[in-house]
């Protein structure tokens, strides 16, 4: 009989998490605002983490006091991730944050399925130069949603396909909006960060090097 608070899949956001691009982000962020004549701070782009790439230009837009139409928008999206894209694409397996292989590998031995859930549409790329495709029962990307976090879509969708009811996954996330949403979705939460940045998340966590597969399970009492 299997135990109604059995974890047996464990869903992934992807900057901030597994990989340290939310500072690459917040670097590209933050050049745009700088040409268009403003600055962004780091607590202005806390908000910005884990929102998709439009809704974020539409935020740091608000920020700066900038109008523009679509057409504009779309010239600073892709400038941004132009940026973005050359500060990652020199990526390698060892920019993995501690401990994520060890966790993996723990899940993996243990039969617990594991998905990524981020709102990038850089992340299958990402994935590709860091190498952890191998681990992977699911990926959701930014290309594969129309609802941003805090909407639980990412997830739900993580969880369809992988076969897991939301009650059974545990999510990781760095950015508040990714905390919502899984909560919105049914799902127990671990937040990744500081208890300062991040509320009711079910357990908070500096990193994955602070987290195994015993820890984890006393989610289930
Ligand atoms: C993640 C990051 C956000 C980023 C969004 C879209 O959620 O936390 O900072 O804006 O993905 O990323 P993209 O790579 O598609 O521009
Ligand atoms: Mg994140």
């Amino acid at each position: 009989m299997s135990n109604t608070n059995e974890i047996q899949a464990c869903i992934f956001d992807l900057d901030g998490v597994i990989v340290d691009t939310a500072n690459s982000h917040y670097k590209a962020w933050k050049r745009l605002a700088n040409e268009l004549g403003f600055d962004l701070t780091p607590e202005q782009n806390e908000k910005m983490k884990g929102i998709g790439r439009m809704e974020s230009l539409d935020m740091l837009l608000e920020i700066g006091n900038i109008e523009a139409d679509k057409k504009e928008k779309k010239k600073l999206a892709d400038l941004k991730n132009g940026w973005y894209r050359d500060y990652i694409s020199e990526m390698q397996p060892d920019e993995l944050l501690p401990g994520v292989i060890d966790f993996l590998e723990e899940l993996t031995e243990e039969n617990i399925l594991i998905a990524i859930g981020s709102a990038s549409r850089n992340a299958p790329t990402i994935v590709r130069q860091v190498q952890i495709g191998r681990y992977l029962d699911a990926l959701i990307d930014g290309s594969k949603v129309t609802k941003g976090k805090p909407h639980p879509e990412v997830f739900l969708k993580a969880a369809e396909e992988m076969g897991v009811e939301p009650a059974h996954c545990v999510v990781f996330e760095d950015a508040q909006a990714g905390i919502d949403a899984a909560r919105n979705g049914g799902m127990r939460t671990i937040g990744v960060g500081s208890q300062q940045v991040l509320h009711n998340a079910d357990m908070i966590i500096p990193g994955l090097n602070e987290i195994n597969l015993e820890k984890l399970r006393t989610l289930e009492k």
